[in-house]
C-alpha cells in the first residue's frame, strides 16, 4: 500500500514509517515540524535506505494538503499529526481543539474528494477515562461516562466519534482506531527516538536524561497508590512493537467491517520503580530519584487487555523492558536529534 503518514516526523510516526517500509509498503510523509525536526526524516531514510517523499505542510492547511492528494497516489492515511501533551492541553485547550480536530477533519474531507477510503487513527488509552479498571478491554465505553480528564484526551475521543459517525454514513470508508498505552524505547539504530523539547513530561524520557546526567534526579510522583510498591503502574510498550501494530492493522482494509478498534499494549503492568530498576540494570547506570507528591490527574493503574489485537491482527508486543531501556539510553547517548544537528553544524 502507499500510505500518507500525517505527522510522520514525530516519535511514533517515524518508527511506523520504518516498519511500513520494512514490510514492503511505501510512504508519503507530511509534517509541519512543529514538534519535530527534518533531521528525523533524514535518519529514517538512513535506516530504510530509501528516499521518503516529504512535505513540510500543516494538515490544517487544506490548500497545501490538497496539493499532496493531487500529486501522490494514496491508498490509506495514518493520522499522527495531533498535539499530544496532557499538561499543555490544559493550559492551551483551544490550540489543541483547533489543531487536532481541524487537521483530522481536513484530512477526512480531502480523502473524500480524492477517493481515499482507508484511515488509521493514533488514539490513546486516555479515552478510557479515570475509573476504568485494568486490564481494560476495547468494549469499556468511557465516552458515555464523560470521564476524560483533559483537552488532549477529549480531542482523541472526539476524533474517534467523528470516525465512527463517518463509517456509519459511508459504507466505503474504513477506519481503524488504535488506542496506545505508554510507548517507550527507540529504534535499535539509535537514530530515531523520543526527543521532547525542554524538560520531559513522561517517565521514560525523563529517566533517560537522569541516566545521562542532563537532569539530577527523577521525581517519582507518589508512592501511596494502591499498587505493589505504591508507585503508578502503566503498560509500557516498545515503540517498534507499536509501529508494527500499525502495519498489522492495515489488513483490516481487506475485511468486511468498516470500523475496527484495538488496544495496543503488552497487557503487563510495570510500576515507576520497576522501570527505574530495569533501566539501572539494562544500562548499568544509577538513576537517582526522590519521592514527591502525586501529579494531578494521575491514576494508580492503567494497563490493557491486548487479546483482540493479538487474535484479530495476529500481532503481539514482543520486545521486552530490557530492550525498551537499552534503546532509550542508546538514543539519548547518541545525543538526541537536536544535539546531532548542533554537532553537524559545528563541522
Ligand atoms: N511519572 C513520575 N515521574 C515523572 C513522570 C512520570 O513518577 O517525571 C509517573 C507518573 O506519575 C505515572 C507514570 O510515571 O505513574 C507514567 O507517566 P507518564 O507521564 O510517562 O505517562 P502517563 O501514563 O501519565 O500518560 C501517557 C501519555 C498520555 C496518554 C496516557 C494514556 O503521556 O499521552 O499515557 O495512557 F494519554
Amino acid at each position: 500500500m502507499r500510505v500518507l503518514v500525517a505527522g510522520g516526523a514525530g516519535y511514533i510516526g517515524s518508527h511506523t514509517i520504518v516498519e511500513l517500509y520494512k514490510s514492503g509498503h511505501r510512504v508519503v510523509c507530511v509534517d509541519n515540524l512543529y514538534n519535530s525536526k527534518h533531521k528525523v526524516i533524514k535518519n529514517v531514510e538512513e535506516i530504510v535506505k530509501a528516499k521518503i517523499p516529504f512535505y513540510k505542510i500543516d494538515c490544517c492547511d487544506k490548500k497545501k494538503l490538497e496539493s499532496v492528494f493531487k500529486k501522490e497516489k494514496i491508498d490509506a492515511v495514518i493520522m499522527f499529526q495531533g498535539y499530544k501533551a496532557v499538561g499543555e492541553s490544559v493550559k492551551i485547550p483551544i490550540k489543541y481543539y483547533r489543531n487536532n480536530i481541524d487537521s483530522a477533519l481536513t484530512i477526512i474531507e480531502l480523502m473524500d474528494k480524492y477517493d481515499v477510503h482507508n484511515i488509521m487513527f493514533s488514539s490513546s488509552a486516555t479515552v478510557y477515562g479515570k475509573s476504568a479498571k485494568s486490564p481494560i478491554k476495547e468494549t469499556y465505553d468511557a465516552l458515555e461516562l464523560n470521564e476524560i480528564t483533559n483537552p488532549y484526551g477529549e480531542t482523541k475521543a472526539m476524533i474517534e466519534k467523528i470516525l465512527m459517525d463517518k463509517t456509519i454514513a459511508d459504507s466505503k470508508f474504513k477506519a481503524v482506531i488504535l488506542r496506545y498505552f505508554n510507548p517507550v524505547g527507540a529504534h535499535e539504530s539509535g537514530l530515531i527516538g523520543e526527543d521532547p523539547n525542554g524538560i520531559p513530561n513522561n517517565l521514560m524520557p525523563y529517566i533517560a536524561k537522569v541516566a545521562t546526567g542532563k537532569l539530577p534526579y527523577l521525581n517519582v510522583f507518589g508512592n501511596d497508590y494502591k499498587t505493589k510498591d505504591g508507585t503508578g503502574v502503566r503498560d509500557y510498550i516498545h515503540v517498534v512493537d507499536l509501529a508494527r501494530g500499525h502495519v498489522a492493522a492495515l489488513k483490516c482494509y481487506n475485511k468486511k467491517q468498516n470500523l475496527y478498534v484495538y488496544n495496543l499494549g503488552t497487557g503487563k503492568g510495570t510500576s515507576v520503580l520497576d522501570l527505574v530498576n530495569a533501566y539501572e540494570k539494562a544500562n548499568d547506570k544509577k538513576i537517582n530519584y526522590k519521592i514527591v507528591g502525586r501529579r494531578a490527574g494521575d491514576i494508580d493503574k492503567l494497563y490493557c487487555n491486548p487479546t483482540k489485537a493479538n487474535n484479530e491482527l495476529k500481532w503481539k508486543a514482543k520486545l521486552d523492558i530490557v530492550n525498551m531501556c537499552k534503546t532509550s539510553y542508546k538514543f539519548e547517548t547518541k545525543g538526541g536529534l537536536g544535539c546531532q544537528e548542533k554537532k553537524q553544524k559545528k563541522k
